[in-house]
């Protein structure tokens, strides 16, 4: 279906949640000529966006009626069904896009709170810090009402690349609790190789240029290990399980033996352990997806 666009640079916007993130995004609206309203819970927090040239409403209803697209941006679910609980009735026949982070079970509650209100629900998660709105390293996902995504595409994008993944509305977060947990993985294992090399008085800063040189090679190894997943072809990979095994079984060790916690990288020694001990010692790093993945899936 051909969706004929209802935005344009100047479309309103409503922002309801003045913390970090909406503060940005309401920033980024008046930055490109959005005529934008603003509430907050604790008013005090409406002052910067009215500087900039926000309207601030009284209420969340005020906020909601002032415009076709309403963005959320308070901190949980909880508070998403607190906000708009409170003005179900000004919702018929807006859009609500909720960029709160939660889980894809608590958005099917929002959903269908927002749709029996008689309004468009898109959820919405933000890859972004609040510096980075409307930059270019920032990527919003979105899923639920397509028609929805397409009409006010223009002004989503005002925020940051927009990627519409799916009409459940559930999968934008499930997709967020995806790249978080690759994320945090990352993460983790950098600040405990930090203590490792604090053992030998390395300081972190020095750390940096070669653990992010040595990181993008990691990185240029994903496509072939979701190739090796998706076609559960484990047996031509570079890197077996029983490699990895020794490698990470000696991480751990001299962690242990310097005092560090190794806690990170435990729970990897005991799949590789799993893995060799099943008989798959020969099969790709790739193959503890079998590990993982549901017990019932296929
Ligand atoms: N900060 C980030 O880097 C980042 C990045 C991506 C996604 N996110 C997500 O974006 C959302 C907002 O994050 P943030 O960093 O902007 O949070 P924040 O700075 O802590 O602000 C929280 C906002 O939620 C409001 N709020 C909390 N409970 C409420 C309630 N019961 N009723 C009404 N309003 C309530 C607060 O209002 P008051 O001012 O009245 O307390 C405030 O406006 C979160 O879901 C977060 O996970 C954040």
């Amino acid at each position: 279906m051909t969706v004929q666009s209802i935005d344009g640079p100047a479309r309103p916007v409503t922002v309801l949640g003045l913390g970090r993130m909406g503060t940005a995004l309401a920033g980024a609206l008046l930055a490109a000529g959005h005529p934008t309203t603003v509430w907050n819970r604790d008013p005090a927090r409406v002052a910067a966006p009215v500087a900039r040239g926000a309207v601030a409403a009284d209420t969340v209803g005020d906020a909601i009626l002032a415009s076709p697209l309403v963005l959320v941006t308070v901190t949980d679910y909880r508070a998403v069904h607190e906000v708009l609980g409170a003005s179900a009735a000004s919702l018929t026949g807006r859009t609500v896009v909720n960029l709160a982070t939660g889980t894809p079970e608590e958005v099917r509650a929002v959903a269908e709170r927002v749709a029996a209100a008689g309004a468009d629900y898109l959820d919405g998660a933000m890859m972004a810090l609040p510096q980075t709105v409307a930059t270019p390293e920032a990527f919003f996902l979105y899923s639920g009402s397509r028609h929805a995504f397409d009409a006010h595409r223009t002004t989503l994008d005002v925020l940051a690349t927009s990627h519409f993944l799916d009409r459940d509305p559930a999968v934008a977060e499930l997709w967020d609790l995806a790249l978080l947990g690759s994320g945090y993985a990352v993460l983790a294992g950098f600040l405990h190789s930090l203590a490792l090399l604090h053992t030998a008085q390395v300081p972190p800063t020095a750390f940096v240029p070669l653990v992010t040189r040595w990181l993008h090679g990691m990185l240029a190894f994903m496509p072939e290990l979701a190739e090796e997943v998706e076609f559960r072809s484990y047996g031509a990979g570079v890197s077996p399980v029983a490699l990895n095994r020794v490698a990470v079984g000696n991480l751990v060790r001299t962690s242990t033996l310097r005092g560090v916690d190794a806690e990170v990288h435990a729970p990897l020694r005991a799949l590789l352990d799993r893995r060799t001990a099943d008989g798959h010692g020969t099969d790709s790093f790739a193959s503890l997806f079998e590990l993982l993945k549901p017990v019932r899936s296929g």
